[in-house]
């Protein structure tokens, strides 16, 4: 790693600043003074540091849509567009959203692995393969830092899943563990010298991350030269000693952690060395040093780059990440002209992001139908789509406002004297007050009940379910009656969060008359006995929409699909398939959406479904619709970018950064959940495609598949052991983007190496007609396995076959290389 003169200079200022701290100060900014930040030390010039989730926005320190962020589409969908370029711009407009909203430290990118579709946070993390899943991240992480903003790569290391996240321990044999998870890791580490990394919290062979002298100590700051600061994920951190010997130097969230008052002791009692507690002080320090918050220190980046257009970049990551996997007798682009029928719940109330702590909240969103609707009126001769419903995937009540329009709501806070202490402005009927996020006037000690009160103008007619979400006692009122009164008690969950949020439940029906508006209220009553882990309140004012008869709903769009040239039906999962905190039990698209894929695709033979999942659902219709468009959580202006795809203003540039598999039973790793509290990864080196050729199993869409809207004659390939030379032509009639996918497969197969995995990858542009040549650099490391017994990389000598590829399934040329 080199030294710059900045570097030195900052070294300097930082070490002065530890000679002048005494213990407990030192101790002290080890750890949060609240959910976000760490304290400020006047004494040395030490502002208090501010961090903030990641990875698809910056939410800011408090949970409210009052100080809304740009939504970008979902990692997925960043990895899809295989273009660290493209990441890097990410990256430096989340740095933007970051200083606007005084956030030094972004907690992302989250790059553990697609070890399988089950994981609950898939949507959150790149790839299935670790070559990309670096490479995407090392774009980011640049970026961000480019803006002058921390990052934390997280959950170091091999937090792939979400069951007993909190203990579970995964044993994982060295080789896989080098060769496939910590893989990413070290890439970033080398690459773009990250100011931070995220501790996990599960276990790795037996000892708790967050504790893990071994990977932290030794591998990650001995090996790999990591200068930056260790943070626990949060409440992951749980042991004094244990922690601080382990590497990790912040304990978040405060104000109660493991460090602070409890480190100064274990330093006095003589368990803990203070030259231990002066390392991690020196990272946290060196973190301020680069992002400008310890007076005297020349930060990194004094002059941010040039302002950047989120809504413009939202929309160009959108379409530069969706991947058209079918595309029959060119159904796309929609030929000009012709009438659109769209259906689908999530066409008109669009899921742009996966849930948990990576939701941020935007100004605004564009669906899928509003998207769509702007750009056949903007069309000559073109006519508004029709829509309809068809199938509604949410059968769980959400929080009010949360899917269908039409709440305004505010949260009234009272002590328990019922005296008003302060007013809250709400995003929907989602209370999340954690620390010291609370509407001004309102602290803990004091406060009684909270009242989310406001107001409701339904926009369809009929029976309007309401309910709430989380323990306690409530009293909910709809119309000036009450309709509800009574207690949520405590279930057998294990995840704190899971266990505080619960399920939703439903309390009443109340028929109600679209565009009449009446009042609404949920007086929630805190009881003690309910405490969270941490000084918080959370719970839901939750609501559901009439549900009507679903074979009518699919009727009903199966008519309006007859009578348009094209059909458009979106299909998504909920909230309560994808999201942080539990795993998924089964791929299906809830709900009747199969049903009514094939519905109109029997009646409309140019049907297009446009899925809307972060992660891989089961398409069991995929052979009877004329294309599918997989969109991910496509962010703010998901549905501008759809239209854009649809009509050909756009190609769609994604390729599949995981494997699509045709159904559950077909996927080769699966088990998420530990037995006696083991996870084991008895895979090895064998998870995605990997394990897929092992098996010699075919799924729905290979890694890398995705259809432009043009063609590609590969024409030649050269492959030194250093880089390959490929040169292609656009054989289509319009300007075209390729990526292209170098693999090796070694000659003599030996069983313990995969068949064939990912070297690298470029991507080309070029004209109709237009020849051009992508460079892609093979690194040596494409050609070595971690030797167990050598404990250290080794190269394996003999021939390999080089692919060049557009897609895993899909090699266009080969040449063959000595080692
Ligand atoms: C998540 C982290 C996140 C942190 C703070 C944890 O539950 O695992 O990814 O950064 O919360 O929100």
């Amino acid at each position: 790693m080199t030294e710059t003169s900045a570097d030195t200079a900052r070294e300097a200022v930082v070490e002065a600043a530890i000679g002048k701290l005494g213990l407990d100060a030192k101790t002290r900014l080890l750890a949060g003074q609240d959910m976000w930040s760490l304290p400020e030390l006047p004494e040395i010039g030490l502002k208090s540091l501010v961090m903030s989730d990641g990875p698809i926005g910056v939410r800011g320190v408090r949970w409210t849509a009052d100080d809304p962020s740009v939504a970008l589409p979902s990692p997925t969908a960043l990895a899809a567009a295989w273009d660290p370029a493209l990441a890097r711009r990410a990256g430096r407009l989340l740095a933007q959203e970051a200083r606007r909203k005084g956030v030094h430290v972004l907690l992302a990118p989250t790059v553990n692995l697609h070890r399988t579709p089950l994981g609950g946070r898939h949507f959150e993390a790149y790839s299935e393969d670790p070559l990309l899943t670096g490479a995407v991240a090392t774009g980011y992480v640049q970026g961000v830092q480019d803006g002058g903003v921390g990052t934390t790569v997280k959950h170091f290391v091999a937090n792939d899943a979400e069951t007993d996240r909190f203990t579970v321990d995964n044993a994982i044999a060295p080789r896989p563990l080098r060769e496939l998870y910590l893989a990413p890791f070290e890439a970033i580490v080398r690459n773009a010298r990250p100011w931070g990394i995220m501790t996990a919290y599960n276990q790795v062979n037996g000892v708790t991350m967050t504790e893990h002298h071994h990977l932290v100590n030794e591998v990650l700051r001995g090996e790999w030269g990591f200068d930056g600061v260790n943070v626990s994920d949060w409440m992951a951190a749980r042991s004094t000693t244990g922690d601080i010997e382990g590497g990790m130097d912040i304990a978040m969230p405060g104000p109660v952690t493991v460090y602070g008052e409890a480190l100064a002791a274990a330093v006095r009692a003589g368990e803990v060395e203070e030259s231990t507690v002066d390392a991690a002080v020196r990272n946290v320090l060196r973190l301020a040093a680069r992002v400008g918050a310890l007076e005297g220190a020349p930060p990194v980046v004094t002059e941010p780059p040039a302002t950047i257009d989120g809504d413009a970049l939202a929309r160009e990551i959108a379409h530069r990440g969706f991947v058209l996997v079918r595309n029959e007798n060119g159904a796309l682009p929609l030929a000009a002209n012709g009438t659109v029928a769209v259906s689908g719940a999530a066409a008109r109330d669009a899921r742009v992001l996966g849930g948990g702590s990576a939701q941020v909240f935007p100004e605004h969103v564009v669906s899928p139908l509003d998207g769509l609707t702007a750009a056949l009126a903007a069309a000559p001769g073109g006519g508004a789509p029709t829509f309809r419903i068809g199938a509604d995937p949410s059968e769980e009540l959400v929080p009010a406002g949360s899917v269908s329009p039409g709440f305004t709501l505010r949260a009234r806070c009272r002590d328990a004297g019922g005296r008003l202490l302060g007013e809250g402005s709400l995003p929907n009927g989602q209370v999340q007050w954690i620390g010291d996020d609370l509407p001004d006037g309102v602290t803990h000690e004091a406060l009684a009940s909270i009242e989310v009160v406001g107001t409701f103008t339904p926009r369809e007619s009929g029976e309007h379910a309401f309910g709430t979400r989380g323990l306690g006692a409530y009293t909910l009122t709809v119309g000036g009656e009450t309709v509800f009164d009574g207690v949520q008690a405590m279930g057998p969950e294990t995840d704190p969060f899971e266990a505080f949020f619960g399920s939703p439940v439903e309390r009443a029906k109340v028929a109600l008359t679209a565009g009449e508006t009446v009042e609404v209220s949920l007086l929630h009553t805190l009881d003690k006995e309910f405490a969270a882990p941490l000084p918080a309140v959370m719970f839901s004012f939750v609501h559901l929409g009439p549900r009507r008869d679903p074979d009518e709903l699919i009727a009903e769009a199966v008519e309006a699909a007859r009578a348009a040239d094209t059909a458009v039906v979106v299909v998504a999962t909920t909230e309560r398939v994808e999201s942080e905190g539990f795993d998924r039990k089964d791929l299906a698209l809830p709900g009747r959406q199969d049903d009514l894929v094939r519905a109109v695709a029997a009646v409309n033979p140019n049907t297009v479904v446009v899925v809307n999942a972060g992660s891989p659902v089961e398409l069991p219709w995929r052979e009877e619709v004329a294309a599918i468009l997989l969109g991910w959580f496509p962010g703010q202006e998901g549905g501008a970018a759809l239209a854009d795809v649809l009509t050909g203003a756009e190609e769609p540039g994604g390729r599949l950064p995981t494997t699509w598999p045709a159904a559950l039973a077909d996927v080769p790793v699966t088990e998420v959940t530990p037995t006696d509290g083991v996870l084991d990864y008895a895979e090895g080196v064998f998870i995605g495609y990997r394990a897929w050729d092992r098996a010699g199993a075919v799924p729905a869409y290979a890694f890398g598949h995705g259809l432009g809207y043009t063609t590609w004659a590969y024409e030649s390939l050269t492959a030194g052991p250093d880089t390959a030379v490929v040169r292609l032509t656009n054989t289509g009639d319009r300007p075209g983007r390729e990526v292209v996918q170098i693999y090796l497969a070694p000659a003599s197969a030996d069983g313990e190496r995969p068949a064939r995995w990912l070297a690298g990858f470029a991507s080309v542009e070029a004209a109709p007609g237009e020849t051009v040549q992508a460079v892609i650099p093979l690194p040596r490391r494409a050609f070595e396995i971690w030797d167990e017994e050598k404990d250290d990389w080794t190269l394996v000598p003999g021939g390999y076959e080089v692919l060049a590829a557009h897609s895993l399934a899909d090699a266009r040329l080969t040449a063959t290389l000595d080692i």
